[in-house]
């Protein structure tokens, strides 16, 4: 147990964290990373290049700092994460890796200012966490497990189609090697994939939403092949994905995640605002819907750059004509002439503004899915006009650092 000197030592420690967060965090991957190399098979090495990861840690260890007296209210967050790591086979031995390279790395950090005490608090913190953690963690792998079709850690499938959906976006179709069924899952959660990436001579998962409604045969992402600018290099699994592997391989994949689903107990409108490859949770969604032949009134936003990048758009036309409750607004950066003879389009990036009339339902819940600054605008847009937050859900397609309220 924590005593009440130690809670005070943490959180003494909190403006020292929120000004070198970063860099403890930063110094902690360094040294992990060389003390045990093998994590960089469980860690997105993308993400290490790109900063998001260290700063997805340190404002975690800062928010667990803050709210030492009462963890309680870090429980949704603590959720997130589990989803998380159970999607990339986080056991409880790594948590003993992870607890002795942040405190060392605290003291490293803090130099003369870590005092035995204030480490040996940290400790006892630290532990207090990760019990909290692997207890959840646990209940995820095991009813996990408990689904017909369930399992933990990865797990070969063999890729059975390959579906291009536009210029930058392909479907994969993924069927249990073993022969197996799939684990069912709800819509909107995701998996994940793991590559053998010969260049890094490493092993790397990436997360993919699940883009299809949840069948007991297989599963479907639909993967952005995402190109490199001229200061950093293309992405590296979602190239991959793209060019090298082909129909008939086989890649691991581990089970379904991710608190960010639809609540099917509901029969109030739902309205889904997507931009670009950030359409696929929605889509399982609205998919589910279809298929369980809903009553529900189902509005669909979606903002792409043009017709060439906007995938399954011919697929949504066919469920608009026969889903009666289902209504589509896309929004492209300029217009044809026969978009505008057709209705439906709009010009420029999302503006909810624009579908004030038919987009804000009553009672509706919000799905939100699209790059960082496109969930906020849209979260506080639909904010300002009056809808309940707690109606608002989104989900961002990377280490989670958009806390918004
Ligand atoms: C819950 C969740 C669901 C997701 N669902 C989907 C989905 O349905 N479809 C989908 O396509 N994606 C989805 N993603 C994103 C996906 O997991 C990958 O992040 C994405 O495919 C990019 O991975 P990559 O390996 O190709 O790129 P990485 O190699 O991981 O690179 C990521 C990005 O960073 C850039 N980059 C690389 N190095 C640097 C550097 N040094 N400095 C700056 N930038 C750099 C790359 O160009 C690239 O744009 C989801 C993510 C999450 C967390
Ligand atoms: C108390 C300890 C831990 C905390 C506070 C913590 C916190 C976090 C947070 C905030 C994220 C981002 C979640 C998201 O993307 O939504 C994350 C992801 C992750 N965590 Fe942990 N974590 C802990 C322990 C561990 C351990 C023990 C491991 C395994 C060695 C681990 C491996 C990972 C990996 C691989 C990711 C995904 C990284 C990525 O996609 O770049 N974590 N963790």
């Amino acid at each position: 147990m924590i005593t009440t000197d130690q809670k005070e030592l943490i959180k003494a420690t909190v403006p020292v964290l929120r000004e070198h967060g970063v860099a403890l965090t930063t110094h902690f991957y360094s040294r992990m990373f060389t003390h045990n190399p093998e994590l960089k098979n469980v860690f997105n090495m993308g993400n290490q290049g790109n900063g998001k990861q260290q700063l997805s840690l340190a404002m975690a260890v800062l928010a667990y700092a803050e709210n030492i007296e009462d963890p309680s209210v870090l429980v949704s967050a603590v959720m997130k994460i589990g989803h998380k790591h159970m999607s990339l086979d986080i056991r409880p031995e790594h948590y003993t890796i992870v607890g002795k390279h942040l405190l060392a790395s605290i003291s490293e950090v803090l130099g003369e200012g870590a005092t035995p005490e204030l480490i040996e608090a940290w400790a006892v913190a630290y532990q207090q966490l990760a019990d909290l953690m692997i207890g959840l963690e646990q209940n995820l792998y095991l009813e996990s497990v408990a689904k017909k079709g369930g399992w933990t850690g990865w797990r070969p499938f063999l890729v059975k189609q390959k579906v291009k959906e536009s210029e930058e976006i392909t479907s994969f179709y993924l069927y249990p090697a073993d022969g197996g069924k799939v684990a069912d899952f709800m819509p909107g959660q995701y998996l994940s994939v793991r590559l053998f990436l010969p260049e890094l001579n490493l092993l790397q998962p990436r997360q993919y939403s699940l883009s299809s409604a949840p069948n007991e045969a297989y599963y479907r992402i639909s993967v952005k092949k995402e190109a490199g600018k001229t200061e950093h290099p293309n992405g590296l699994i979602s190239n991959r994905l793209h060019e090298t592997v082909l129909e008939g391989d086989v890649i691991e994949i581990a089970p379904p995640a991710g608190d960010f689903i639809l609540d099917t107990m509901k029969d109030t409108p739902v309205v889904f605002i997507s931009g670009g490859v950030g359409q696929t949770p929605l889509l399982s969604m609205l998919e589910y819907l279809a298929s369980t032949e809903s009553n529900r009134e189902i509005v669909w936003v979606h903002g792409a750059r043009n017709r060439q990048v906007h995938a399954f758009r011919e697929p949504l036309t066919t469920l608009e004509g026969q889903h009666g409750k289902l209504k589509k607004h896309i929004f492209y950066d300029t217009l044809d002439e026969l978009m505008q003879v057709e209705g439906g389009y709009y010009e420029g990036i999302v503006e909810l503004g624009k579908l004030k009339d038919v987009a804000l339902l009553k009672d509706a819940d919000y799905y939100i899915c699209g790059p960082a600054p496109f969930i906020k605008k849209q979260f506080y847009d639909l904010a300002a006009m009056g809808v309940n937050k707690e109606a608002i859900h989104y989900e961002e397609f990377g280490p989670a650092n958009l806390v918004l309220s």
